[in-house]
């Protein structure tokens, strides 16, 4: 499969977003070639040059961590926090993961969190949505480690706006103390939580799991 430069949505850090070929509402993350994996020191570079699986061991905790977290979101009747992923496409020299495109309701490719509030968009109706997606982190268990506000991306859903984490979910530890011990998972959240609220003029009540509104 080509992929072509004029369908990319976004380059992040570690993988470029494309708009999948010929289906609106799917895109595809594909992982930037690394070429100096062999050389990287030390345990995390030894285990990445001699498992080849290690390279893609990210695909694999998404899918299995969505997998997982829209099961729970079932039994509770709740909605999945997470952007859902749709499988593994193999690629030229690499593999893709295919999620599903959070949109506006006209279609385009939904707002991150940073731009909706650049754009003077968060209002009392978003945080309002913000909270109800900040408490289901805790009440579905999602282990996230890199939730900030260009992971966070706002998508129509049954006519309303809401948030969707869309990077930096799973555990990807070789010891998964968030996926175990909910301490460990409920002190990265609040701490990320806590970061994110400063920049989205807010503050996050650790006790009550809300954000409020930061008086100027
Ligand atoms: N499912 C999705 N729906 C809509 N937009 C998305 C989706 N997934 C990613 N994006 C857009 O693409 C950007 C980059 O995606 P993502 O964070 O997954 O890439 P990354 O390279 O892993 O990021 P990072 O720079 O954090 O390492 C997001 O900030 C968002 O704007
Ligand atoms: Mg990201």
């Amino acid at each position: 499969m080509l992929l072509r430069e004029e369908d990319l949505v976004a380059r992040g850090k570690q993988r470029s977003v494309y708009q999948f070929p010929n289906e609106e509402q799917l895109l595809l993350k594909v992982t930037q070639q690394d070429s100096g994996l062999e050389q990287q020191p030390g345990l995390r570079g030894h285990f990445k040059s001699y498992l080849p699986y290690a390279r893609y061991r990210h695909i694999f905790c998404e899918i299995d961590h969505d997998t997982k977290i829209q099961m729970r979101a079932l039994l509770k009747g709740i909605r999945s926090p997470i952007a859902p992923t749709r499988g593994v496409i193999s690629l030229n020299t690499t593999l893709g993961l295919m999620v599903k495109q959070i949109s506006q309701k006209d279609g385009a490719v939904g707002l991150t969190l940073n731009e909706l509030f650049a754009q003077d968009k968060f209002d009392e109706k978003a945080l309002a949505a913000l909270n109800e997606f900040a408490q289901s982190l805790f009440t579905l268990g999602v282990v996230a480690g890199d939730l900030h506000t260009k992971n966070i991306v706002w998508g129509d859903y049954n006519d309303e706006l809401v948030p969707f984490i869309v990077d930096g979910y799973g555990d990807r530890n070789f010891i998964p103390l968030k996926t175990y011990i909910p301490w460990f998972r409920k002190r990265k959240i609040h701490k990320c939580l806590t970061h994110m609220a400063k920049q989205i003029g807010c503050q996050w009540l650790r006790s009550e799991r809300v954000f409020i509104l930061q008086s100027k």
